[in-house]
């Protein structure tokens, strides 16, 4: 087949470009640590509070590092101002008792939808201490402006 010198390079060209686009997906993948919300647990909302694995939300945090686990809804997230440990990795596992709520901890790549009936779970490490603000990022209802938090994270105590 005799294909034309000018079409050869077309077709180099749209070929490097797409190669292009999915080095740069894999590369942003695994950067920046993206994870795709692929863990899907299911729990009653209006049972939250019965249920073993939200009954006591809070941090319990071991040498391999910290999980939260936080109960969201109109318009608060508990616990607030919970304390973690920096360079460790850190879960959060959260659930709704409402409304589809958002958690955002910002200038992090932290940010999940918590929606009622799901649990929602992320894996993240601060490498920066100090104070974080969590902010809801989805609409809730007129509370929703009002809706957010904070998380200290601080060198490990030994
Ligand atoms: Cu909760 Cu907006």
């Amino acid at each position: 087949m005799n294909v034309a010198l000018y079409e050869k390079i077309w077709m180099w060209a749209a070929g490097a470009l797409i190669a292009t686009f999915l080095v740069t997906l894999v590369a942003g993948l695994a950067g920046s640590s993206l994870q795709p919300p692929s863990h899907v647990e299911t729990i009653d909302p209006a049972a939250v509070d019965q249920d073993p694995r939200f009954a006591q939300p809070g941090v319990t945090v071991d040498e391999r590092g910290a999980t939260v686990i936080v109960v969201a809804s109109m318009y608060a997230f508990v616990p607030d101002g919970v304390r973690l440990p920096v360079n460790r990795p850190v879960t959060f596992r959260l659930t709704s008792r409402d409304v589809t709520h958002g958690f955002q901890i910002v200038g992090t790549n932290g940010n999940t939808m918590v929606v009622p009936g799901y649990v929602s779970q992320f894996t993240t490490t601060f490498r920066e201490p100090g104070e974080y603000l969590v902010v809801c990022n989805e609409y809730c209802g007129v509370g929703h402006h009002n809706m957010h938090g904070t998380l200290i994270v601080e060198e490990a105590r030994p």
